[in-house]
């Protein structure tokens, strides 16, 4: 029997996040307008405030190493990792460029191989809003869990934004879909409750304006009661 067209390949990428970032795409992301990242990286110091700057970090997805950097010349001892080998050959020059000497190692954010609590806190800034599933986003929140011994900063994009509404709206009127996915919080805290978390306070640079948060999650058992 013939393959209906539209049916997706079995080597089709699940997102296509996975495999956008080859070396032209992954130069370009480097090129992003400085205001923004200045805004997320507020948003990040604003998370990291409470976390020790003794923390063993894992930084996944790292792509060109910008928040490794960061977090590095704060004084935390950082892992970077990511899936392309582009982004990762970025990130090497990025942080050998400023001197740091932080190990960055290719790994996929669904079936890390890190041991389970490698590392005190792990961050995952800016791949979240790629998955397109409940069972790939919960995927993915079991293994930064895992390999957490006490926090999880995990971003994603709320669906209570201007820019999630205009996606929305473009997408009922019959435009071509966002591949870019809104989660509510309280589903994100749902798989994060499911790993044995809890939410210790979620940020937004401008509630409603922006659709990027950045959410602060702690084990459950030996840090709560
Ligand atoms: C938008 S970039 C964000 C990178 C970095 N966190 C930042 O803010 O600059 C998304 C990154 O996710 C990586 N990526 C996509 N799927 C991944 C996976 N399953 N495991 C690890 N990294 C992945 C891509 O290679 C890319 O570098």
């Amino acid at each position: 029997m013939d393959q209906c067209p539209s049916a997706p390949s079995p080597d089709a990428p699940a997102y296509r996040g996975r495999v956008k970032y080859d070396a032209r795409t992954a130069r370009r992301y480097q090129q992003r307008d400085p205001a923004r990242h200045r805004a997320e990286l507020r948003l990040v110091e604003r998370a990291f405030a409470f976390v020790p700057v003794t923390h063993r970090v894992l930084d996944v997805p790292c792509g060109g190493g910008r928040l490794t950097v960061a977090l590095a010349q704060k004084g935390y001892d950082v892992t970077a990792a990511d899936l392309s080998d582009a982004m990762l050959a970025i990130a090497r020059e990025t942080i050998a460029a400023q001197g740091l000497r932080c190990p960055v190692e290719k790994q996929d954010v669904e079936r890390l191989t890190y041991p389970d609590r490698s590392f005190d806190t792990v961050l995952c800034f800016r791949l979240f809003h790629h998955f397109p599933t409940p069972e790939i986003r919960q995927r993915a929140v079991n293994e930064l869990c895992r390999v957490a011994r006490q926090f999880v900063v995990l971003s994603y994009f709320s669906p209570m934004s201007f820019t999630s509404w205009r996606r929305k709206l473009v997408a009922t009127l019959g435009g071509r879909p966002s591949p870019k996915h809104s989660t509510p919080l309280r589903e994100v805290k749902g798989y994060f409750a499911n790993a044995g978390f809890r939410l210790v306070r979620d940020f937004a640079h401008r509630v409603v304006l922006h659709t990027l948060h950045l959410a602060l999650f702690e084990r459950v058992g030996d840090f709560w009661p």
